[in-house]
């Protein structure tokens, strides 16, 4: 564990990030904070440590990494053409989440792109995040430090819980901000499509580009994701989660069905439900809007341990802007399981 101020200057020359990034030279494997979720960085150009990666997540190897840049131009150094749309996207959000899919140019570790012809690259918005680009001076491939399946890390403790003694250490600047991981848009193609939704809302994309389609995953479940992360279960808690569609009686009566059964529930509610209905464990998310239910999201669905609750239940969001991507989220940590008052 090294601790790291992220507001203080230079630090870059910090011994703890220097620590961190001579780890990362010698290809060892390191947790860092971004303003999305904590990624587990290995250098991008040494196959040896990528696969480290894969490893120590215990993650499927066709799924490819997320290389993470400290400088724009750097997109340069790992692919020959990047489209119009491309940059535009790239200086309208970056430094931020938004990561962009590129066809590679076969400098970087096969394992980083699953042997694909395209590169997901993105420059994070976090100062321990380009300190330690900087300083190790090697582009970083970094999923989510999680181990696989799980939800992801928004604080260095969550890594702690998943990789300790399977990594050389963990920086830890804090609580990430989104709490989401990045959106991903293929640009790889003529026509630019949103693989993964996150950070950056589909809006905000189409008010630079102009319209943008959606991978008909997203919206079908029949269809196989072109993005290969997106076809595992993902985010689970420990126990079972319910997503619940329905007014507030409805909400009610499935929880005290479940409780009557013997089952002990938790639930996760925003502060208008508190009192609805009883639960054996309760997480009320702080905040309103869907920017904080985002930043919540991950470390509440961490809270709940098998040994206190069988089953979670949640009330669904309205699936707009930001909400677009917790939903995602959401369903995925349901394996699909919705309770439907209209259906
Ligand atoms: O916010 C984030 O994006 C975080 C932080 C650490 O940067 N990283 C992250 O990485 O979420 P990961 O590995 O958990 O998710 C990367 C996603 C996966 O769904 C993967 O399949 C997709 O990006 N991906 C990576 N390279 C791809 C490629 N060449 N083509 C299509 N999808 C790709
Ligand atoms: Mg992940």
């Amino acid at each position: 564990h090294w601790v790291v101020d992220k507001h203080v200057d230079n630090l870059w020359k910090s011994p703890e990030i220097k620590e961190a990034a001579a780890k990362i030279a010698a290809g060892e494997l390191v947790a860092f904070p971004t303003e999305t979720v904590y990624g587990l960085g290995a250098s991008a150009r040494f196959d040896e440590a990528v696969k480290a990666i894969f490893q120590a997540k215990g993650r499927p190897a066709d799924n490819p990494l997320i290389v993470h840049i400290a400088k724009t131009e750097d997109v340069n150094n790992y692919t020959n053409f990047v489209p119009d749309k491309a940059w535009k996207l790239i200086h309208s959000f970056w430094p931020g989440p938004l990561t962009i899919i590129l066809r590679h140019n076969s400098t970087l570790s096969t394992s980083v792109t699953a042997g694909l012809d395209t590169v997901a690259l993105r420059m994070p918005d976090h100062p321990v995040a380009l300190a330690l680009i900087a300083a190790s001076g090697e582009p970083l491939a970094a999923p989510s430090a999680n181990r696989s399946g799980r939800p992801s890390p928004t604080t260095a403790a969550h890594v702690a819980e998943d990789l300790d003694g399977r990594i050389a250490g963990i920086l830890n600047g804090g609580a990430t901000g989104v709490g989401l991981e990045s959106t991903v848009i293929d640009c790889s193609a003529e026509e630019p499509v949103i693989l993964r939704p996150g950070g950056v809302t589909r809006r905000q994309i189409e008010e630079i580009i102009g319209p943008v389609a959606l991978d008909e995953a997203l919206t079908e479940e029949t269809t196989a994701p072109r993005s290969p992360g997106m076809k595992y279960q993902h985010y689970a808690p420990e126990a079972p989660l319910t997503l619940v569609d329905g007014d507030d009686s409805f909400f009610h009566m499935c929880i005290t069905e479940h409780r009557k059964a013997g089952e002990r529930v938790g639930v996760i509610i925003q502060a208008a439900d508190v009192g609805l209905t009883k639960a054996d464990v309760e997480y009320v998310l702080p905040g309103k809007t869907e920017e904080e239910i985002a930043r919540e999201l991950y470390g509440a669905l961490r809270t709940f341990k098998k040994t206190e609750v069988d089953h979670i239940f949640m009330r669904v969001l309205p699936a707009e802007n930001i909400g677009f991507a917790i939903m995602n989220r959401l369903v995925k940590a349901a394996g699909g399981r919705i309770r439907s008052q209209h259906s």
